[in-house]
């Protein structure tokens, strides 16, 4: 037998895993201490309720025999690849319901979407990164050239000057940054993927955060992006599906590489890989569409902004360095005092009762940074703005 043996090549452990077995250790120390948890990403407002009501609507189809549904197609159901497409459309990228495919999150399509690349690529990503573009590279076999994002570049890295590159992954609005490509900059960007035949992955999971005029929400508002890019987005973020699990990737039908027509291997992909995503659940990814579905979602959104915007005042009234937050959910600091990120990390544990994620677990260059969410109760998140920057001048 042969095992992957890419395994081995790993970081010991994922990042939000670790941070887990931290606080999990600390809340064994301290049973009773109460903790603020802007941490990991994840929602915690409930479901809109127009959402919900579609959700309900279509329980009750399951109930009676004309309406019941058996396997989802496994590319999604037209009427939520419909829905996707004119949202797409409302940004100017045109795109036909067959280059959308449904998904059951952008993590689960990350990974898979190596499945069409063979091994030994050489592969472009941004350091600090989401963990998962980096792991499920090394574990494809492929050679990641790292880029960094730093505050030289206003942690926006642009196209190298020299060398090229098969595949490129750009994350905008950036996780874990928080700063998001303008159109220029990406025009740049396809440029440089068309010109070198690379495949760029373009992660647009925060796209419901740009606040900005001039960010593009979707890498096909650029022109020429068709023949190079693959699109993963979710509906985690955008209207709190992290626990139902619902997103889309988008292959167009004119990305072609080496002989073969990426659209058509991916469709082939899903055809068997998945039995799709529930019906239920992909009827409520609908609602996010209709008008009161996106105006409650688009609220849940403003909710986590001024929490960002809480913490990054805080930062900046303290003369700490930060950015994020505009564009984005997260906020991306410097470790006050020359601390390392999980020396910062147990140290507002410790003293503050506050949950972050240690910059460095995103790369090396993200080492003496630090990031904080927007995700949380938004009187919480006041309360940790404040104990932040106590514990930040200990
Ligand atoms: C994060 O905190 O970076 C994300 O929530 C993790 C994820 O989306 O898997």
């Amino acid at each position: 037998m042969k095992l992957n043996e890419n395994y081995r090549s790993l970081s010991r452990s994922y990042l939000f895993s670790e941070v887990e077995k931290r606080v999990g250790a600390f809340r064994e120390m301290h049973p009773n201490q109460e903790l603020i948890r802007l941490g990991i990403g994840d929602v915690t407002l409930p479901l809109a309720a127009p959402i919900v009501a579609a959700l309900h609507d279509a329980v009750e189809e399951m109930k009676e025999k004309q309406t019941f549904r058996g396997y989802a197609p496994e590319h999604g159901y037209p009427f939520l690849r419909a829905a996707v497409r004119s949202h797409l459309e409302g940004y100017g990228a045109v795109l036909q319901e067959d280059e959308i495919f449904i998904s059951s999150g952008a993590k689960d399509d990350l990974a898979g979407i190596l499945s069409l690349f063979g091994a030994g690529n050489t592969v472009l990503i941004q350091d600090p990164v989401y963990p998962v573009y980096a792991d499920t590279n090394i574990l494809a076999g492929n050679r990641i050239v790292w880029m960094r994002a730093e505050p030289e570049n206003d942690f926006l890295p642009m196209p190298p000057k020299d060398g090229g590159a098969d595949l490129i992954y750009l994350c905008s609005p950036n996780n874990p940054t928080g700063r998001a490509y303008s159109r220029a900059q990406l025009e740049q960007w396809v440029q440089y993927a068309a010109a070198c035949d690379a495949v760029l992955i373009f992660d647009a999971a925060y796209e419901a955060f740009i606040g900005q005029h001039g960010i593009p929400h979707s890498i096909y508002e650029i022109p020429g992006a068709q023949t190079c890019a693959i699109e993963i987005a979710s509906f985690s973020k955008t209207a709190g599906f992290t626990g139902l699990r619902c997103g889309y990737t988008v292959v167009p039908r004119g990305l072609c590489r080496c002989g073969q027509n990426l659209n058509a291997m991916w469709e082939r992909r899903k055809a068997v890989s998945t039995n799709g995503v529930a019906y239920v659940i992909q009827r409520a990814a609908q609602a996010v569409y209709t008008p009161p579905g996106w105006k409650a979602v688009q609220d849940a959104v403003s909710y986590y902004k001024k929490n960002a915007a809480v913490i990054a005042s805080a930062l900046q009234s303290a003369g700490i360095p930060c950015c994020g937050g505009v564009n984005s959910p997260y906020i991306w600091m410097k470790c006050p005092n020359g601390m390392t990120s999980w020396q910062f990390f147990d140290h507002l544990l410790q003293t503050a009762g506050v949950v972050g994620t240690p910059g460095s677990g995103f790369g090396s260059a993200g080492e003496g940074c630090f990031r904080l969410t927007g995700f949380g109760d938004a009187e919480k998140t006041r309360q940790a703005a404040v104990r932040l920057v106590q514990a930040a001048a200990l």
